[in-house]
């Protein structure tokens, strides 16, 4: 995310959140290995060419303990007779061409063989978007 992001982010979170934001590279977060229980990643992998998301992927199984939980929610290809598939394919088309990977592969093609399992995989609005929960094995 950009600073101005995680300004935002801050303004809205409650004071007693137990959150900490940080500002990194999804592909080099500077924590240590198996530090967190939950990893989320939203609206971000659609942003990245396939090299970039495989690495942020990897990064992200990399600070989750075994067993902890990655969440991905980001665009799915949607229902074929979706009132909004053609459209939204042409904007995608011009304006996100990493998104429309998400309409092809599923998200599981680019983590690290073997080293995650799905655990849920729910769509919404027609199969416009998708959320993922992810186990990291041991
Ligand atoms: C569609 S926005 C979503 C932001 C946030 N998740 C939200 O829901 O408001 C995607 C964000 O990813 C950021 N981004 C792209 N590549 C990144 C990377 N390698 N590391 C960290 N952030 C990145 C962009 O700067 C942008 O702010």
């Amino acid at each position: 995310m950009l600073p101005i992001q995680l300004k935002n982010l801050e303004r809205k979170l409650p004071a007693e959140a137990p959150v900490e934001l940080h500002h990194a590279d999804s592909r080099a977060l500077g924590f240590a290995d198996a530090s967190f229980d939950r990893v989320l990643i939203f609206f971000l992998l659609h942003e990245q060419p396939e090299e970039v998301r495989r690495a942020t992927l990897a990064e992200a199984l990399r600070v989750l303990r075994p067993g902890g939980r990655l969440v991905v929610v980001d665009y799915h290809r949607p229902n074929y007779t979706h009132p909004l598939r053609l459209l939204l394919g042409a904007v995608l088309r011009r304006l996100e061409p990493y998104a429309l990977d998400l309409w092809r592969d599923e998200v599981f093609t680019w983590l690290p063989a073997g080293a995650a399992r799905l655990v849920e995989k729910r769509r919404y609005f027609g199969g416009l978007y998708q959320q993922l929960r992810i186990e990291r094995l041991g």
